[in-house]
């Protein structure tokens, strides 16, 4: 066997079966569960950074990243309805491809979940301090407590993310005590997100301030901005896929839908194209109305986003002349520049009230892939105590809780987003092999939804995934393999030994205890 211990999908199966719950779920709560978990810090605030490694050509970053999740998410809307249990991708690949490209997978998902929580409280930080500290309290953080160090890419002056760690640690405690997010607290966020964008475009493109000749030069750094650099539409295409990540989460209420085959891949393509086009509409409003030309170097190349060179230049400019990708809070800057304040205000409340609740999400889909990984014994089976009082798995909880906040606290968004962008196209990459794979081992078995054209879609999608990792600035793309190392040293030197499907504990165990502490994804009911 080239997979070494794989784990039984029937055994996975069964216990999904064991779960049987209630099927629920509509396309529509399907969809509006989608974009709750994807809109966020990826166009309230990387719109910025977006724009810095591709000018105008922000747009066409935004419709790559859309079309490379589009295809991974056809991928799956398959193995989700044939697969519904908890652990996402990770359970996926241990049940194909075995143990220990389950563990690398469930590796990259820390990448994906904790580091993008990471981002988002830094990307609310900027809305929290922007909007709600200067705007309406008319009080300004010192720099050393508003942002990460100026070496790191942070703010002049900066040492620490106080706001960013404060709404990490928040949440962390919200988890642990046992909130959970209703579903309609959900629809009400979404509904506050899609307002503020809907109210940006229709403020945007039809204003005086819109000009076509700011989408001039549209390229300024090229299709390809050159390799490590993260520049050109591409360069920007892979940071902006960050305002895509998150969909996959549908993915883990796909046993909660009534008829999935039609369902999942509705709520799961459904959202995306939704904010594919939404996206490209909001850039296209930012852009048309305060420009989005990069701040060029010397040498005529934009300055890398995140970059000391760059926020130094960013100091030069006036708080009311600051071009759009300087702003920390990219779309109510914007509203602001051409003239409504109130209304830019208001879109920095949206975001100061609906980014916690993508952080909340994220966290949770990292403590439940902790979990899921220390019930399998490859983490050690303490890390899913249960809280006896609160019924959540407090200590895996805290642990994720205290790594979100300290990555929140010395980084910046940008290289915060592509640092979780390199895990989870590690992650979508794995999916779309194993649904390949599975195709071949379990022809037979029977799928609720069935991937159209894989044989197309499939290979595209790793090919897309593969793609826009390559075009990730350099330090991002060798976080990768930095971090998959020290996984491999904890594979082998706990992991590989106490894994229960190693030790011949291969029972039907799976996910009553999740059942137990965390019966639903947030979000969902
Ligand atoms: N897609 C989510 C966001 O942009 C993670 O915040």
């Amino acid at each position: 066997m080239i997979f070494g211990r794989v784990k039984p999908l029937d055994a996975i199966l069964a216990t999904a079966e064991k779960k049987s719950l209630h099927r629920t779920l509509g396309w529509f709560q399907l969809t509006l569960f989608g974009i709750g978990c994807v809109i966020g810090t990826g166009i309230f605030v990387l719109t910025s950074a977006g724009a810095q490694k591709a000018g105008p050509g922000l747009m066409l970053a935004f419709a790559i990243a859309g079309a490379v999740c589009v295809i991974a998410a056809l991928c799956y809307a398959e193995i989700a309805a044939m697969i519904p249990v908890a652990g996402s991708a990770y359970t996926y690949s241990y049940a194909t491809m075995g143990e220990l490209v389950g563990w690398t997978v469930g590796w990259a998902l820390i990448l994906e979940y904790a580091v993008a929580a990471s981002a988002v409280s830094v990307g609310w930080s900027g809305y929290f301090t922007g909007t709600i500290l200067n705007e309406f309290l008319g009080i300004h953080l010192p720099a050393w407590l508003s942002g990460a160090p100026l070496a790191l890419g942070g703010v002049e002056g900066g040492f620490i993310n106080f706001p960013a760690v404060v709404i990490a640690l928040l949440i962390t405690w919200l988890l642990m005590i046992g909130t959970t997010e209703s579903a309609r607290v959900n629809a009400v966020l979404v509904a506050i997100k899609v307002t503020a964008l809907t109210a940006f475009v229709a403020l945007t493109i039809p204003s005086d301030a819109f000009s076509t000749d700011r989408f001039n030069p549209f390229l300024p750094a090229g299709v390809f901005g050159g390799f490590g650099t993260g520049l050109g539409a591409v360069g920007a295409a892979a940071t902006i896929f960050f305002a895509y990540v998150g969909f996959d989460a549908v993915s883990t209420a796909a046993e909660e839908t009534k008829d999935p085959q039609r369902n999942v891949p509705i709520g799961l393509v459904g959202s995306l194209l939704f904010c594919t086009v939404f996206y490209i509409l909001v850039a296209a409003g930012a852009i048309g109305t305060i420009g989005g030309q990069p701040i060029m170097g010397p040498n005529g190349v934009p300055f890398p986003a995140g970059s000391e060179e760059l926020a130094r230049q960013c100091a030069t400019y006036a708080a009311d002349q600051l071009p759009l990708v300087c702003s920390d809070e990219a779309l109510a800057h914007v509203l602001r520049q051409i003239g409504w304040s109130g209304v830019g205000n208001a879109l920095g409340v949206a975001a100061f009230l609906a980014l916690p609740s993508v952080i909340l999400i994220l966290m949770f889909g990292q403590t439940r892939i902790f979990f899921v990984m220390s019930r399998d014994g490859l983490l050690p089976e303490r890390l899913s105590a249960v809280h006896p009082k609160w019924k959540t798995p407090y200590i895996v909880t805290a642990i994720t809780g205290i790594a979100v906040a300290f990555a929140a606290a010395f980084l910046p968004v940008g290289k915060l987003a592509d640092i979780a962008n390199a895990g989870t196209l590690y992650a979508f990459m794995m999916v779309a092999i194993a649904v390949m794979i599975l195709r071949r081992t379990e022809a037979n078995r029977p799928r609720s939804f069935r991937t159209p054209a894989l044989s197309i879609i499939g290979p595209l999608t790793i090919a897309g995934c593969i793609f826009l990792f390559f075009n990730l600035p350099i330090d991002a793309m060798l976080v990768l393999p930095i971090w998959g190392a020290i996984g491999l040293v904890i594979y082998y030197g706990y992991s590989y030994r106490a894994s229960h499907l190693g030790r011949g504990l291969v029972e039907v165990h799976e996910d009553e205890a999740v059942n137990a502490i965390e019966p639903e994804v947030p979000g969902t009911r």
